[in-house]
């Protein structure tokens, strides 16, 4: 007997046609994964399924309303590749890494990039602060749902490059937050911050994105040092396997 899908996805609302244009239909299938096997794997759960295309899909896919143009990008703790794949899905001219720690989502994520044939996506299964010095330094790091604004930004923001962003998408409180973890934030090299509603007229209530960026030494000193001894141990490591 065929074993239908664990949940079904409920049908597009006009707006993602037109939001995913001609990645509508991978956006689709995209959905249609999470909907089965991230909800038989355990990687989202049944009650967020009719929810897919609004609170996952869409309001993860406006966040590309503020990366520039043709960066490179790291997701920090991607899970099942929110926000990182429907920001692949409407931005092709960016290069993603998603990071993520556990193998179970990253096995996942590999065959959604498989799947989708997003060549611009690569997978990398770590902790933010073991990959530090060994994945190249990156314009823009993103995040969703992954540790408070002040921890989030000890693991993301010294993955930057200089003058680089972290773009992370908050709920409501993300004001209040942000105020919290000014003093955190300074320490890491963050020069300027702000929260910014994106998506209008695509999700409704808007996505407030908490937006850190750095001067030209993201980490400040403690991450510089110990950046450069991650990537010397790397470089050794390399060589040592030569
Ligand atoms: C609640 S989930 C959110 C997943 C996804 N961003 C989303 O919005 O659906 C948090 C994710 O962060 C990952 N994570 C936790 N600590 C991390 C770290 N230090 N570096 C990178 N990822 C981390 C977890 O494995 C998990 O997949």
């Amino acid at each position: 007997m065929s074993q239908g899908p664990a949940e079904e996805l409920p049908p597009a609302p006009e707006v993602a046609r037109e939001f995913f244009g001609a990645s509508f239909s991978a956006a689709q299938r995209y959905g249609e994964l999470l909907a089965d096997v991230g909800v038989r794997r355990g990687l989202i759960g049944p009650r967020e399924v009719p929810r897919l295309w609004e609170r996952h899909l869409l309001n993860c896919a406006v966040l590309g309303e503020l990366v520039p143009e043709g960066v490179t990008v790291c997701d920090v703790g991607s899970g099942a590749g929110l926000p990182g794949i429907p920001l692949a899905l409407v931005r092709p001219d960016l290069r993603i890494t998603l990071l993520e720690p556990l193998l179970r989502r990253t096995t996942f994520l590999q065959e959604v990039v498989e799947v989708l044939g997003l060549e611009h996506v690569t997978v990398v299964r770590g902790r933010a602060e073991e990959v530090l010095g060994t994945l190249p330094p990156v314009q823009v790091v993103t995040a969703r749902a992954v540790a408070p604004l002040d921890r989030l930004a000890g693991w993301g923001v010294p993955l930057l490059r200089p003058y680089g962003e972290m773009l992370a998408i908050k709920g409501d409180t993300a004001a209040e937050e942000l105020k919290g973890a000014r003093a955190a934030l300074h320490k890491l090299g963050v020069v300027d911050t702000s929260v910014i509603q994106v998506g209008a007229g695509v999700v409704d209530p808007q996505a407030t994105i908490v937006r850190a960026e750095v001067g030209e030494s993201p980490g400040g000193v403690r991450f510089a040092a110990k950046r450069a001894k991650a990537a010397k141990t790397a470089r050794g490591k390399r060589r040592r396997q030569r």
